[in-house]
């Protein structure tokens, strides 16, 4: 998983997808650039959520709000005061690490201990292997999964609570060295604020602090009454937005798992008090609707409910999406309750109280709120569409599989050879589809090297152009995961693809 993981990150490097910020300059951590594939297909996953959110439900608008906030909004939100992440130095290696983040790998280790035993029992017994009873009454894996347990359990506490010598405490006791120096020679744990600070404008008294922001959440509710007011809305409704976002990330890992700086997808869904747990569970359904529907495969995708909330939570839960290195968090659904627009109340001193006509009453609305990463679902779409496909005559072909409406061009119209007025042709099809969806025109190379780079890129149809197209106006027309091959007229191509590569 580790190799096919390295695969699929060079050939986003390969085929324009991702680069690492600052090539040239040996990159920057946890920093990456989208290339012309990657923008496309990062655009087409913006519109496929832009499109079910604010189209498909009448409640929901959508705002574009500025990455610079009055930093009184970042006091309000508890963002100064507790946005933070437990940090840890090994003195001998000067290393710095998350504390959280090295237990957590502690308690992974355990998981594929278990694993370990799973498979050699599996190859042992072969096809009368009953996996759930063994996991259930073996005496190793139930002692593995005990202390497994113990320990998620001690450091669930700890971090709840806050308990940063408590922390400390687990590293040691676990005996656990730095990967780099191989010693325990650690430091005590302290909290590390997470946002990016910076100067605006300059004054006789000195320039303004301000954040990048670290979610755009804040941004829907500091206009929560500007969008109600002028738009008219009735509760329950919903605001929308895209945009970048900015953490201070200490442990970049992962390629675009975990970036410095990367783009939420969120909506925030105001409801009546009492009515945020109803409004909860039909959210988590429907986003989970909405990851299903792009067809990556049912099975790729759990819920992980949170068993301990934030202290303004009352119901939280992870989509998880299994990647080469795991399930891992992609969105997350959370019952904020009224704690962020009762914040802004309270520091602004601006009464943001919603009249509902229906109760004639007035109150502080509940908010319902969905967040998904754009990058960490980029990621899952390409590692999960991501082939090395066998071929006949031992030839290998890199393929990505992607959903068409995600892919970023959706047809490539390639003239057999460079002479004979098929260059024109080519062309005049190029440009009679190019307004209804992407479509490239490509003429180097091999038509078989040709087949194989819109393979690479995800684009699901090739023509081709050939002499008999001069005589009889068909083509051939080549689907990607099949790669069959079916002679239609020009005439046909449009009504072909349209239909299956629209969101
Ligand atoms: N407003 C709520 C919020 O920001 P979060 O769980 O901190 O919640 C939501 O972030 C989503 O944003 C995550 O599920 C993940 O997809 C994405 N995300 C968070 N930090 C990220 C990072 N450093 N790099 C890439 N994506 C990140």
């Amino acid at each position: 998983n580790e190799d096919q993981f390295k695969k699929i990150v060079s050939h986003a490097k390969e085929y324009g997808f991702v680069f690492p910020s600052s090539d040239i300059y040996d990159g920057l951590s946890a920093v990456y650039d989208y290339g012309q594939n990657g923008v496309e297909l990062k655009n087409n996953i913006k519109r496929y959520w832009w499109e079910a959110m604010t189209l498909l439900h009448e409640n929901i608008v959508g705002i574009d709000s500025a990455i610079f906030m009055h930093p009184t909004i970042w006091k309000a939100s508890g963002h100064v005061d507790a946005f933070n992440d437990p940090l840890i130095d090994n003195r001998d290696s000067k290393k710095r690490y998350r504390a959280d983040v090295l237990i957590e790998d502690e308690i992974a280790k355990f998981d594929d201990k278990i694993e370990k035993e799973v498979a050699k029992a599996r190859k042992r017994f072969g096809d009368s292997f009953d996996e759930a009873l063994f996991r259930q009454t073996n005496p190793r894996v139930a002692d593995i999964a005990a202390r497994r347990d113990a320990l998620h359990e001690r450091f669930a506490n700890a971090m709840e609570a806050n308990n940063l010598e408590e922390l400390r405490q687990i590293i040691i006791d676990q005996e656990i060295v730095d990967p780099i120096s191989g010693t325990k020679n650690w430091t005590e744990v302290r909290q590390f604020n997470l946002m990016f600070r910076t100067e605006m404008g300059s004054t006789a008294d000195g320039a303004m602090t301000v954040y990048l922001r670290p979610e755009t959440a804040q941004g829907i509710f500091v206009n929560y009454l500007n969008v109600q007011k002028t738009g008219r809305m009735r509760i329950p409704f919903g605001i929308a937005q895209i945009g970048k976002a900015f953490r201070n990330e200490i442990v970049a890992r992962q390629f675009i798992f975990r970036m410095r700086e990367f783009e939420q997808m969120e909506m925030q869904f105001f409801v009546r008090p009492g009515e945020e747990l109803k409004w909860f569970n039909t959210w988590k359904e429907t986003r989970l609707r909405w990851h299903k529907a792009l067809g990556l495969g049912d099975r790729k995708y759990r819920y992980h409910d949170h068993e301990k909330l934030a202290h303004y939570a009352n119901a939280a839960t992870d989509i998880e999406f299994e990647m080469p290195f795991g399930f891992k968090e992609v969105e997350g659904i959370h019952s904020r309750t009224n704690f962020d627009l009762s914040q802004h109340e309270k520091f602004s001193g601006k009464k943001i109280q919603y009249f509902d006509p229906e109760l004639n009453e007035s109150y502080t609305p509940y908010v319902i709120e969905t967040s998904i990463g754009v990058d960490r679902m980029f990621l899952s779409v390409l590692c999960s569409c991501f082939e090395e496909q066998p071929l006949e005559g031992g030839e290998t072909r890199a393929v990505l599989h992607l959903p068409p409406a995600l892919a970023p061009v959706k047809c490539a119209v390639m003239p057999l050879v460079r002479k004979d007025g098929l260059p024109e042709k080519a062309r005049e099809i190029v440009n009679d589809l190019k307004f209804d969806f992407p479509t490239h025109y490509e003429e180097k190379d091999s038509i078989g090297k040709r087949y194989r780079r819109q393979d690479a890129i995800g684009t699901p149809y090739c023509v081709t152009v050939d002499h008999q197209t001069l005589e009889d106006n068909t083509v051939t027309l080549r689907e990607r995961d099949s790669m069959e091959q079916k002679r239609v007229s020009v005439d046909e191509l449009r009504g072909l693809i349209h239909g299956n590569v629209s969101l």
